[in-house]
């Protein structure tokens, strides 16, 4: 199947919404990350979206809607804090798990009784889904690898795959959107992003828990808040080692430790670079929020320029900060090593 990159004209949008009739897939800009949309009402088009991603069967799609009036075809029941939150934040990057409703078919849900909804921002993903009702759609990437902030990215996974993907540039926030889980009362975050906690709680007025196995490996035998926490995520092909510390002492870690590896390389933010002894470095912009923009394209990079090992600097957990470390960090299959001042490596955050 030849793969088309076209910009979302209205003339393409026509087109992609022809191709998602027919149950067929389409490459999809948004404001986070890219999506691989289907027709959030086909099972067959939802099975396909599995098949081209290579995507685990047990790993539930996001539906996106582009009116709040659609709510009520995708979920059953809009829960009160649900409703501060989507006042507050849609359209933009926040993901909301909700009680499904029978016209979404199990086949997007994986099964379960609930449902993930996103409102997104992008003037094209509105446009699109405007033209198709509501749409399913992951990250438009392999499974298990970075997510893709640009078409090429897209391209480069998935050509072949799928007809068509819209070019809308590269993605604002860079990060997926923040899922937080409403279905069961108070408000449990199941992956930070855009959104960050902080905002959750402002709006909400109390403390929003942060689920289990997100920002640490799942306990052996535990059942996942999310199906999405058992899985291997954003990895390049790149071991990826996340060093914690201060500026200094991440520094003199890396210094010492990349000599062990082929071809090393820093990720780490504008003002650091000098203290990396001239070791390559992938840009993470000057701060947290360029971090977050640049973070899976540097992956990628890392990659295509053929490095064997990505040392990337660890950022506080407030604000977008919780958000990049929690991508980071699985990206590194939770290879965490805090430096202190005598870089003494100790394994894991303490
Ligand atoms: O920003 C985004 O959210 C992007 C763009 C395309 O909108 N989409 C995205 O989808 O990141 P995906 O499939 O890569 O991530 C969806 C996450 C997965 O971790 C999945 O396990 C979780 O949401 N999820 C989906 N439905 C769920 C449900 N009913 N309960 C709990 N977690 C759910
Ligand atoms: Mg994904």
């Amino acid at each position: 199947m030849e793969t088309r990159i076209l910009p979302p004209t209205n003339e393409n949008l026509d087109l992609a919404a022809r191709i998602l009739a027919a149950g067929g897939l389409v490459g999809l800009p948004t404001e986070t990350v890219y999506g691989l949309a289907a027709d959030a009402r086909n099972a067959k088009a939802a099975l396909s979206v599995f098949a081209a991603k290579g995507r685990p069967a047990d790993n539930p799609l996001i539906v996106h809607i582009s009116d709040i009036s659609q709510l009520k075809d995708v979920a059953r029941d809009v829960p009160r804090r649900a409703q501060v939150l989507l006042r507050r934040f849609w359209p933009g990057p926040l993901t909301m798990i909700l009680p499904k409703d029978p016209a979404i078919p199990p086949e997007v849900t994986a099964g379960l009784d609930t449902v993930a909804v996103r409102f997104p921002a992008h003037p094209a993903a509105r446009a699109l889904i405007d033209r198709s009702g509501p749409l399913a759609a992951p990250s438009a990437n392999l499974s298990g690898r970075p997510s893709t902030t640009t078409a090429q990215h897209v391209y480069h996974d998935l050509h072949g795959r799928i007809p068509l993907i819209l070019d809308g540039g590269p993605c604002e926030v860079g990060l997926e959107s923040t899922v937080v889980d409403l279905s069961r009362g108070p408000a449990v975050l199941l992956r930070p992003g855009g959104v960050t906690r902080e905002m959750l709680e402002e709006a909400l007025g109390e403390p929003v828990a942060l689920g289990k196995g997100v920002m640490e490996p799942l306990p052996e035998g535990e059942k996942a808040l999310s199906p999405g926490l058992k899985h291997k995520h954003y990895a390049p092909k790149a071991r990826v080692v996340v060093v914690l510390g201060t500026d200094k002492a991440r520094a003199s870690y890396v210094r010492k430790h990349a000599k062990e590896d082929a071809a090393p390389c820093v990720l780490c933010l504008e003002e650091n670079r000098a203290l990396y002894g001239g070791l390559p470095a992938l840009d993470a912009g000057r701060k947290p929020e360029d971090y977050a923009h640049n973070l899976f394209a540097a992956l990628r990079e890392a990659d295509a320029r053929g490095y064997t090992a990505v040392y990337a600097e660890g950022l506080s957990l407030f604000g977008v900060g919780l958000a990049v470390m929690n991508r980071v960090e699985r990206a590194a299959g939770f290879a965490v090593v805090r430096a202190d001042e005598e870089d003494e490596e100790k394994e894991d955050r303490p």
